[in-house]
């Protein structure tokens, strides 16, 4: 089961993340896709804690649950990793065939990756010649095996067969690359003003961290998992409300226009701030490509004014996507504005139930 390897099982794809389970279940027609399956349940918190699974039965019964609801056709799964127990690189090697690369990636995963190499799951892809011609680079993916068999494991738990696994950031890229609204598409440009090379940055953002990408020319140049979040927002309200986690969760989803203003503040100051930061440690490597552009996803994209808050703190463009512009789903068997409300928030799953489309 390796990260990137070729997949053409159908599956269905299972976002298990510290808020929820989310599962999407996608169908390819002539016009395009479509959303066959969907669902998702909340988790209560410190069942998931920094992407590791702390209370198994839970995540296994909730992930039960959203079988229940959204009855998909496949019993395959794809699911995702994220957080510390991931580490991604892009390293410069000599020219080698896949098959020699193969036999050469542990030696040069021991370099880069701060665990024992027993225990990770290792992956690669190349991504093609390297800046000065001379060597490739190379995509390295490891990832701690105890966390990947913990999720196996739930997935098994719940009677289903766990099939492929990809990272979180890369299941963002890979639905803004295939589905991506209108918006999206104008990065190609008007053929005016054209920058030589674009830059825009993805950014989704979940409950306790943000999957960043950002890519030239839609080639993966830099990639974090950041420890923040929609939590935060939640923190503040907890803080300024004098009320518990729950409570300030509730009013955040169901009455936003009650909360204290001084604690959306708080939080958007502390995003960007976050975000710039991500920003002044890619330029260390990237000065001559700013971004000029981010694309927002995730829960924490539904908080209103989260885009213009961005937009206006770091003097970049900034927009949310939505995967369910570009993907038809029957009226008769979802409703069309809760699908068009939380679609930032299923960019993963999303991406990930496209892997059942790899060519
Ligand atoms: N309508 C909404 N308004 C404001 N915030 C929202 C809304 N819907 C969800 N959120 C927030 O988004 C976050 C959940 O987003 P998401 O589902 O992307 O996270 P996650 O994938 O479970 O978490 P992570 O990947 O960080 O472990 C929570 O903090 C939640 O409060
Ligand atoms: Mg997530």
């Amino acid at each position: 089961m390796g990260l990137f390897s070729r997949n053409s099982d159908a599956m269905m794809a299972v976002d298990i993340s510290s808020a929820s389970v989310k599962l999407v279940e996608l169908g390819k027609t002539r016009s395009g896709y479509q959303l066959k399956a969907m669902a998702v349940a909340p988790l209560p918190r410190d069942v998931i804690v920094e992407n590791e699974i702390i209370d198994s039965t839970t995540v296994s019964r909730t992930l039960k649950d959203v079988i229940e609801i959204a009855r998909p056709e496949s019993k395959n799964v794809v699911f995702s990793v994220s957080g510390n127990a991931l580490i991604i690189k892009t390293v410069a090697m000599p020219m080698m065939s896949e098959l020699e690369l193969e036999a050469q990636i542990q030696f040069e995963a021991d370099e880069h990756v701060p665990y024992d190499m027993a225990d990770v799951y290792l992956d690669f892809q190349i991504l093609g010649p390297s800046e000065d011609g001379a060597e490739m680079d190379v995509v390295l993916v490891a990832c701690k095996r105890d966390v990947i068999n913990a999720y196996q494991q739930v997935i098994q738990e719940a009677g289903l067969t766990a099939k492929c696994v990809d990272c979180a950031v890369f299941a963002v890229e890979n639905a803004a690359a295939a589905l991506a609204d209108e918006r999206y598409g104008t990065l190609a440009g008007n053929g005016e003003d054209e920058p030589e090379v674009h830059v825009h940055a993805l950014a989704n953002i979940g409950a306790n961290l943000i999957n960043m990408n950002i890519l030239h020319d839609d080639n993966m140049a830099f990639v974090r998992d950041q420890f923040f979040g929609g939590n935060q927002l939640t923190q503040e309200i907890q803080d300024a409300h004098g009320v518990g986690f729950q409570v300030a969760e509730q009013m955040k989803l169901e009455n936003f226009s009650g909360v204290d203003v001084v604690a959306v503040d708080n939080y958007f100051n502390l995003l960007g701030d976050e975000l710039i930061r991500t920003l002044d440690f890619y330029a260390v490597k990237h000065a001559d490509f700013p971004v000029q552009k981010i694309f927002l996803s995730g829960g924490g994209a539904l908080v209103p004014g989260t885009a213009a808050q961005i937009e206006e703190r770091l003097g970049i463009e900034t927009k949310i996507l939505n995967p369910f512009s570009r993907i038809k789903a029957e009226s008769h068997q979802f409703d069309a504005d809760y699908i068009q409300h939380i679609g930032p928030m299923m960019m993963v799953p999303v991406g990930l139930a496209l892997r059942s489309f790899d060519q």
